[in-house]
């Protein structure tokens, strides 16, 4: 099926490693061109090479997703380049694995900021663009903690949660403006390959170790974890309005049917 992404500009924020690299070249190899908005140049410069070996214009922009100016900025820089924007992907995210009486308010902070104060600062600045310019599609990327709850990650849970509530919101807020609002919650993803992994992601020292892995994804009904790339298949299909334009303000898990709410 021809999704209708060609041509179309899209930024990725976070969009160097891990998931983010997956996304990435899902994109391009639609035909979209990407701007790569990450704090590490060199893997994101890594992925722009590998989407443009696919033929589409890539761009990297330093961009720290926790400040409101930097992504104001970076915004400015891929409107100077594309001249328009298409779709934003928020992947930027992590977490500290530890019961909650283990943590803190710098910790808590510190996570609030990454996986959920990053979506703020990046919708806000393309909201206005998006409007104008006839609409747009966003995807931001969850987890199955923020629908499920999970032990040991209960401050990332409540931010993946808010980001799923956040972009209900905003579906109903910017949907006159033919703006759709996503959210893709992946299961556990290790990186498939070194390259796809820059020095900082959070799988640059896997923070699981392999024996968890594997018993972790024996509790999933397919008995087997997603791979970047299958996360990236979700976002762009809820990127494409061509296969997904009467959708939005929706929660897809791509998890081997871990969490079927
Ligand atoms: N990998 C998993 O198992 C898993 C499971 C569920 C949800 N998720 C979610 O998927 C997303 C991607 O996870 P991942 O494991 O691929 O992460 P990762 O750590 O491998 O990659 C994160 C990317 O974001 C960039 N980044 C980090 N901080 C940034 C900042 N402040 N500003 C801009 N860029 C920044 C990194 O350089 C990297 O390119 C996250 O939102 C995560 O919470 C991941």
């Amino acid at each position: 099926m021809d999704l209708g992404l060609k041509g179309k500009n899209v930024i990725i924020s976070g969009g160097a490693s891990n998931i983010g690299y997956g996304i990435t070249l899902a994109f391009a190899k639609e035909g979209a061109n990407v701007a790569i908005a990450d704090i590490d140049e060199e893997q994101a410069n890594r992925a722009a090479e590998k989407a443009r070996s696919l033929g589409v214009k890539a761009m990297v922009v330093l961009a720290d997703a926790t400040s409101h100016d930097a992504v104001a900025a970076a915004l400015k820089k891929v409107l100077g380049e594309f001249g328009k924007v298409d779709v934003l992907v928020n992947n930027v995210g992590w977490d500290r694995i530890a019961f909650f009486t283990e943590t803190n308010p710098e910790l808590w902070d510190r996570l609030l900021t990454i996986n959920f104060k990053t979506d703020l600062n990046w919708i806000s600045a393309v909201l206005p663009h998006m409007s104008q310019n006839g609409g747009g599609a966003i995807v931001n990327i969850g987890s199955d903690a923020g629908r499920l709850g999970e032990a040991r990650e209960a401050v990332y849970s409540g931010c993946k949660g808010a980001v799923i509530a956040f972009s209900k919101a905003i579906a109903r807020e910017a949907g006159r403006f033919n703006i759709r609002v996503n959210v893709v919650c992946p299961s556990l993803v290790a990186p498939e390959k070194p390259e796809e992994v820059g020095a900082k992601s959070a799988w640059k020292e896997p923070p699981v170790p392999p024996e968890v892995l594997e018993k972790a994804l024996k509790a999933y009904p397919l008995r087997k974890g997603a791979a970047p790339k299958d996360i990236a298949s979700a976002v762009v299909f809820l990127a494409s309005d061509t296969a997904a334009g009467i959708i939005t303000g929706q929660t897809l898990s791509v998890d081997g049917g871990y969490a079927m709410v």
